[in-house]
């Protein structure tokens, strides 16, 4: 490592945020200051079109510099883009032509080809491309992926991953809901979620059926079989409407392993020949003995944690914890689910709203 290098890497790294909507306010925003106020980094601006969302950014970073073009931004070492998914790409590489290294929101792009060109110019201009899926430093999930990659539990069978609820996200304007401008529906919001999380444990899978509720506008409720090449099995639903399990069982060859969406630390394990299940919560070890172990951070840690990654990336020269390897294969699967969808059953249609429903399918 250069002497340039070491010095720059004690320093705290300058970020520059694109993008100033809900995402930053409720997440990124709070748990950069959190990574500001450990000395890995410091808000040197913010950038978005709106007046309005830059104005109500003030109070989170008080000494950055706040524009609404991006040729005015100050130089930056990492920049955050947190802008819709379909700008992403465009900003990425005029963030990579500035020198910045990047944290891309998920999804990493609006397609699976304008991610391989991300990557490819990341990679032209010796930059790291991180992508948000802050779940992957939930210690639950990272504990999961152990599980299966040392075998403890024998090799997996069976996935069955379930993620559903009332709509909430305070940001969604009616555009959202449009396949212009979100880009898909509850497949895209939240199983690009899901799908890099599996793709990260287990590679990736074949479709082997996908089925969305979607008559022209997007899918509110959508149900997926997948398979990977060594045999298991997934069976995934999503919805925007009706509460669904909310949970990921993946099934061992000698246990079974839940993880409750939105538990940070949490599994419940049930050990083949252990005839109660075990809630297990992950800790960090610390002293010479599991009891000396400690809490690990929760849900809004993770994306602390997300930043303490990339910062330490940057400044060790290795990858993130999430590149857009799994980011961009989840994006493929979303787009491999669209291009075979079929109308899902809904048996509470009469037989003449069926055939309208299939026809407004079928031309969308
Ligand atoms: N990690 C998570 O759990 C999570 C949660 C919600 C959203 N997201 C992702 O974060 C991103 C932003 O989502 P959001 O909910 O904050 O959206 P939002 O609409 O609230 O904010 C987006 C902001 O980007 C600004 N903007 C748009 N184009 C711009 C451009 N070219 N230059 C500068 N600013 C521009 C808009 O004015 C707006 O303020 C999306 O990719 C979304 O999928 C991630």
């Amino acid at each position: 490592m250069t002497s340039a290098t070491e010095s720059k890497a004690a320093a705290p790294l300058r970020v520059l945020i694109v993008g100033g909507g809900a995402v930053v306010l409720e997440y990124q925003g709070p748990s950069a200051r959190e990574a500001q106020r450990l000395g890995l980094l410091e808000v040197v601006g913010v950038v978005d079109r709106s007046e309005d969302r830059l104005a109500r950014c003030r109070g989170l970073f008080p000494s950055a510099s706040f524009c609404t073009d991006l040729a005015d931004a100050p130089e930056a070492d990492l920049a955050l883009v947190a802008t819709p998914a379909g700008s992403h790409a465009t900003l990425a590489i005029d963030l990579l032509r500035r020198g910045c290294h990047l944290l891309v929101e998920k999804p990493i792009c609006a397609s699976a080809a304008d991610a391989q060109a991300m990557q490819d110019a990341a990679e032209r201009a010796g930059r790291i491309l991180a992508v948000g899926h802050f779940r992957r430093f939930f210690p639950a999930i990272d504990s999961v992926r152990a599980m299966i990659a040392s075998g403890v539990f024998g090799a997996v069978r069976r996935v069955v991953a379930e993620e559903g609820g009332m709509f909430r996200w305070p940001a969604a304007s009616a555009a959202f809901f449009t396949r212009q401008e979100g880009g898909g529906g509850v497949t895209l919001d939240i199983g690009i979620h899901m799908l890099e999380v599996l793709v990260s444990w287990l590679g990736v899978p074949e479709v082997v059926d996908y089925a969305d509720d979607a008559m022209g506008g997007v899918e509110i409720n959508s149900a997926a079989r997948l398979r990977w090449p060594g045999g298991a099995e997934g069976e995934i639903r999503l919805s925007w409407d009706v509460e669904l399990a909310n949970r990921y069982r993946v099934e061992f060859e000698r246990a079974s392993v839940t993880w409750r969406t939105g538990q940070a630390t949490d599994l419940l394990i049930e050990i083949d020949g252990v005839p109660a299940p075990q809630l297990a919560t992950s800790r960090r070890a610390h002293g010479s003995g599991p009891e000396y172990s400690i809490p690990q951070h929760g849900y809004l840690g993770a994306f602390t944690a997300q930043w303490k990654d990339v910062v330490e990336a940057i400044q060790h020269q290795r990858e993130p914890r999430v590149t857009s390897r799994t980011a961009g294969a989840a994006l493929s699967l979303v787009e491999e689910m669209y291009r075979r969808k079929r109308l899902m059953d809904m048996p509470w249609l009469e037989p003449d709203e069926r055939v309208r429903a299939l026809a407004w399918a079928e031309a969308a």
